[in-house]
């Protein structure tokens, strides 16, 4: 398949796995990337410059082909050393950067100069086109279903894609939801060129989290997920367990009285818990309502492999059927 996305990046299928905290490591990157795909590193889970340096440095090692790295810009008491990681990114010979959290634009002309294709994740058309005129070389379009944080408007990817579609020059992917060939082949008749996985591709053979994730992904229905912090906007749809229960109640009884202080237990320094130790209880991660769609622990290349086939399959016997 050539889209202007596989183009873009120099990848032969249009599947990217989105930056994900304490998953987005050497082993997920390397196997999307030797897969077909594009992987990402996360940049903020590695937190420093040195260290960040040192996992690209892994991720080299373990594929010759591109992957980008991951920086979301979030509201921090003590901000991470964007300037750093930024040079750390253009020192290390990366060329595709993930940009999401915030607009990027103080950061485009160095990352231009160094020759970087710029990615940035959008919630919204008016941040889509934003993206686009600033220099975004492309949007990843993250629709209501995604997991992580799906902005406040609230628009699912039936009607964000079509509508970006209608607004944009720029080549985007469909984020959020996406799960196997039918939203591949969904997404392109959107107008989309091409997806972007982030759940989806935790529940795999090489994705470097505890066992208990992926099975709790495995047996996760689409009603299992929460929205929560909607009233500190910064909403984010998680996996229900009684840690988010717990933040839930909190959110009732203090309305919109709450503070971020009050959450921290539910909300802070979880994702080791839950990724590396499996404490499927921890509190508050990320996750997609795709976790309906997610019956299987593939591996990598499996999971890429049976998409593009399936999609194949859907496009040139399925809707090829339908002519009359
Ligand atoms: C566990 C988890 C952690 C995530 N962490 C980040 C992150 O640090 N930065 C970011 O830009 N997006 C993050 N995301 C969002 C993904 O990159 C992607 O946009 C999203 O998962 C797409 O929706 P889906 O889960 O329905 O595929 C995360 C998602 C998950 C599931």
């Amino acid at each position: 398949m050539k889209t202007r996305i596989t183009e873009l990046f120099g990848i032969e299928h249009p599947i990217i796995q989105g930056g994900m905290h304490f998953v987005g490591l050497a082993e997920m990157a390397s196997a999307v990337s030797n897969a077909g795909g594009l992987g990402i590193i996360t940049g903020l889970t590695q937190g420093t410059p040195e260290k960040l340096a040192a996992e690209i440095a892994r991720c080299q090692q373990m594929t010759d082909k591109p992957f980008g790295v991951n920086v979301t810009f979030l509201p921090s008491v003590t901000p991470p050393d964007y300037p750093g990681l930024m040079q750390t990114i253009i020192d290390s010979g990366i060329k595709v950067v993930e940009t999401a959290g915030n607009n990027p634009a103080e950061w485009l002309p160095m990352l231009k100069a160094a020759d970087i294709k710029v990615i940035h994740k959008c919630t919204s058309v008016r941040h889509s086109l934003k993206a686009q005129k600033i220099g975004c070389d492309a949007v990843s379009v993250d629709g209501f279903e995604c997991g992580g944080h799906p902005g406040e408007d609230d628009v699912t990817n039936y009607i964000l894609l079509p509508r970006a579609a209608d607004e944009l020059d720029i080549p985007f992917v469909a984020s959020g939801g996406q799960a196997d060939a039918r939203s591949l082949v969904a997404s392109l008749a959107l107008g989309a060129e091409g997806m972007n996985m982030g759940t989806r591709f935790i529940a795999t053979k090489e994705a470097p989290v505890h066992e208990n994730v992926k099975q709790a992904l495995v047996a996760a229905s689409e009603l299992d997920t929460r929205l929560v912090m909607r009233s500190l906007r910064n909403t984010e749809r998680v996996l229900m367990n009684p840690g988010v229960e717990r933040l839930m109640e909190k959110e009732k009884a203090l309305g919109d009285a709450l503070k971020f202080e009050d959450i921290v237990e539910e909300v802070a320094g979880i994702y080791p818990k839950i990724m590396v130790d499996g404490e499927m209880e921890a509190g508050a991660w990320s996750c997609g309502m795709v976790a309906g769609l997610i019956y299987d622990i593939p591996s990598v290349d499996e999971l890429i492999s049976r998409i593009m086939s399936e999609a194949d399959a859907i496009i040139n016997d399925r809707l090829r059927g339908f002519a009359a």
